[in-house]
């Protein structure tokens, strides 16, 4: 199955044994969102990031483990100056608000990318919201902030290659776990369900290691319309497909 469109009937919900652990979420179409409307492409983030709120709480309240949220790529830096900056107060706002929030709830806050290239003040804001939900039990919530899997899996082998010129490990002790375990993700399991909304059908370097074997949910509706309901949708596209992993069944 390739694209899926929305039906109006309200979905009924998957029985909890049919629901993906970790969720993967590229949150795309803020700009096209807001050109439909005649508005800056701001007004279109602005609009996605309401409905990352919303849609954080969704899958919390769904009983997901992990959910990832693309928020931005290591190639969006090729935007306007203005539109990256636009990004980044958004960005400033939800740390903001977070810290606020994220002490009455049970979330778990986690960045992943290169975070050392972002403004001082929100490398500060993003290590506050980590340490003040570390000892949190619910739900990873892990926000991609120029986060490029390819940088990702670069950052791991540097990482790697260090231990063996220390002397620390031989080139033959280097596995595939070792690798995750490098990763910014290490620890958490693969994403099963990588979903994409706004009608394009790629991963655009969204964790290409650990998607390997991620069942890829595309739908035809902008991030900032994306409902609770498209999600359930997603859901059932999730529930409904038959995972092998190169194995028979
Ligand atoms: C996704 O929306 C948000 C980011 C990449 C930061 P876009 O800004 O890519 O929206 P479209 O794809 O142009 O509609
Ligand atoms: C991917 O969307 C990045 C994020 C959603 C943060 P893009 O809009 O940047 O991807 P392309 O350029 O269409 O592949
Ligand atoms: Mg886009």
């Amino acid at each position: 199955m390739g694209i899926f469109h929305r039906k109006e009937a309200k979905p009924e919900l998957v029985p909890q044994e049919y629901l993906p652990r970790s969720i993967g979420i590229i949150m795309d179409g803020n700009g096209r969102w807001a050109a439909k409307r005649r508005q800056p492409r701001k007004a279109g983030h602005a609009a996605g990031a309401r409905t990352l709120r919303r849609i954080i709480r969704y899958c919390e309240t769904r009983g997901i483990g992990y959910v990832t949220l693309y928020a931005f790529s290591t190639e969006n830096w090729r935007r306007p100056a203005q539109e990256v900056d636009a990004i980044m107060d958004l960005l400033r706002d939800y740390l903001r608000e977070a810290s606020e929030n994220f002490r009455n709830e049970n979330v778990v806050v986690h960045f992943i990318g290169d975070i050392s290239r972002l403004a001082p003040d929100i490398q500060q804001m993003i290590a506050e919201a980590i340490e003040f939900t570390a000892h949190k039990t619910g739900m990873v919530v892990n926000i991609a902030v120029n986060y490029g899997g390819r940088d990702d899996v670069v950052h791991a082998v540097r990482q790697i290659a260090q231990q063996v010129k220390d002397g620390r490990i031989a080139p033959q002790d280097i596995d595939e776990e070792m690798i995750s375990a490098h990763l910014y993700t290490a620890g958490q399991p693969d994403p099963d369900m990588i979903l994409r909304p706004s009608g394009e059908y790629r991963l655009s370097n969204f964790l290409i290691w650990q998607a390997a074997y991620s069942e890829l949910v595309f739908m035809d509706v902008l991030w900032p319309d994306f409902t609770e309901e498209d999600m359930e949708r997603a859901l059932h596209a999730y529930a409904g497909r038959q995972r092998r992993f190169g194995g028979i069944k």
